[in-house]
C-alpha cells in the first residue's frame, strides 16, 4: 500500500518547492467545486485522521476533502484507538500503514508527530501540533493569493498575539511565498529561534523582511493583513491566567484596525474568543476575510490530499 518513498508534511517548510503550484491548484479545485464538480481525482483512497485535540474546521474539511477526491476518511479519536490505553505509536503508525493511504493527524505534541511520521510508511499530515499548523497557513496563503491575485510581494502581514503554532507556520509560509512578516508578540512568546531563523533564511533569498516588535500600534502602521490568533491555545490552559494578563494589551479592535494602511484586511484561524483578542466589530466588520480563510481550508487541503495520495483506478 505505501508507495516507495514518502512524504510527510510536519512543517509548511516541507512543501517549499510545492507551495506555488498547491496554491495555484488548490484554487482551481474551489472554482471547479463552485462549478459541481468535486474533482474525484483519488478514487479507492483512504485517510485515518488520528486527532489528540477537538477540531471544527480541520476534522470536517479533511474528511469533506476526501469524499469529494472520491476517497474516504476515518476519524479516529485518540481516546478510542488503543494509543489511549498504551500502544506506542510506533504500532500505532504500522497498523494503520497497512490499512490507510496516508494519516493526518493533530497531536498534543510535535516530538509524537515526528514519531508517527518515522513509523508510519505512508504520508503523515499535521493537522495541528504544539509547534505547527501547516494546513491552515496553505489555507491562510490561498486567501491572500486571491485577495491579491497571486503578487506578495511588497505587502505586510502583520501577526498581532501568542508566537504559538499557527504563528511559527505562518512566519515560514510568508517568508516563502515572499511577503513582508511583522510579528507584534511579547518577547517571551516569539516562536522557537530555529523557526525565527530559517524563516529569515528564506526571506533573505526573496527579498522580503521577517520583524518582531513588541508594539502592536508600531506593526499596525504597515498592515496591509491583521491577523490573530487565541492567546491560549490548546494545551496551555494551565497559564490561562498569565497569559490573559501578558496579552492584555494585544487585543485586535477597531482602534488598531483604524492604524492599518487603507484596505488593511483581517484575519483569524479560529476558533476566536471574541472579547479577547478580536473584538465583535472587528471580526463581524467589512475588513473581516476570516470565513474566506475558514472555507479556503477545505480546497487547501483537497491540493494538499491530492500531491500526497497514490493514483487508483475507478
Ligand atoms: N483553525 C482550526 O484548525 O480550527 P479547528 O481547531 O476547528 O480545526
Ligand atoms: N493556536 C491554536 C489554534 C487552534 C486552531 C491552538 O493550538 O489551540
Amino acid at each position: 500500500m505505501a508507495p516507495a518513498t514518502k512524504r510527510d508534511l510536519l512543517s509548511i517548510a516541507d512543501i517549499e518547492a510545492e507551495l506555488p503550484g498547491l496554491l495555484v491548484r488548490a484554487h482551481e479545485m474551489k472554482m471547479a467545486r463552485r462549478r459541481g464538480d468535486p474533482s474525484g481525482s483519488r478514487p479507492g483512497t483512504n485517510l485515518a485522521m488520528i486527532f489528540e485535540k477537538s477540531s471544527t474546521r480541520t476534522r470536517t474539511s479533511f474528511e469533506v476533502a476526501m469524499n469529494d477526491l472520491g476517497g474516504h476518511a476515518l476519524f479516529l479519536g485518540a481516546r478510542d484507538l488503543q494509543l489511549g490505553r498504551g500502544e506506542t505509536i510506533a504500532d500505532t503508525a504500522r497498523v494503520l500503514s497497512r490499512y490507510v493511504d496516508a494519516i493526518a493527524y493533530r497531536a498534543h505534541r510535535a516530538t509524537d508527530m515526528a514519531e508517527l511520521a518515522r513509523w508510519a510508511s505512508v504520508p503523515v499530515i499535521n493537522a495541528l501540533d504544539d509547534r505547527e499548523h501547516p494546513c491552515q497557513i496553505v489555507a491562510d496563503l490561498l486567501t491572500l493569493y486571491e485577495l491579491w491575485d497571486g503578487h506578495f510581494a511588497g505587502r505586510t502581514f502583520v501577526y498581532v498575539g501568542d508566537g504559538n503554532n499557527v504563528c511559527a507556520s505562518l512566519v515560514l509560509g510568508c517568508a516563502l511565498v515572499g511577503l513582508d512578516f511583522v510579528g507584534a508578540v511579547p518577547a517571551a512568546y516569539r516562536p522557537p529561534e530555529a523557526i525565527r531563523t530559517r524563516a529569515e533564511g528564506y526571506a533573505r533569498v526573496r527579498g522580503s523582511r521577517i520583524r518582531f516588535v513588541e508594539s502592536p500600534a508600531e506593526a499596525a502602521a504597515e498592515a496591509d493583513i491583521l491577523y490573530t490568533d487565541v492567546w491560549v491555545s490548546m494545551g496551555d490552559e494551565a497559564q490561562a491566567e498569565s497569559r490573559l494578563r501578558d496579552f492584555a494589551g494585544y487585543v485586535l479592535n477597531e482602534e488598531l484596525l483604524a492604524r492599518a494602511r487603507p484596505g488593511c484586511r483581517v484575519m483569524h484561524d479560529l476558533p476566536a474568543h471574541r472579547g479577547l483578542e478580536i473584538t465583535d466589530a472587528v471580526m463581524d466588520g467589512p475588513q473581516s476575510i476570516v470565513f474566506d480563510q475558514a472555507e479556503n481550508r477545505l480546497h487547501a487541503q483537497k491540493a494538499i490530499l491530492e500531491m500526497l495520495l497514490p493514483v487508483r483506478g475507478r
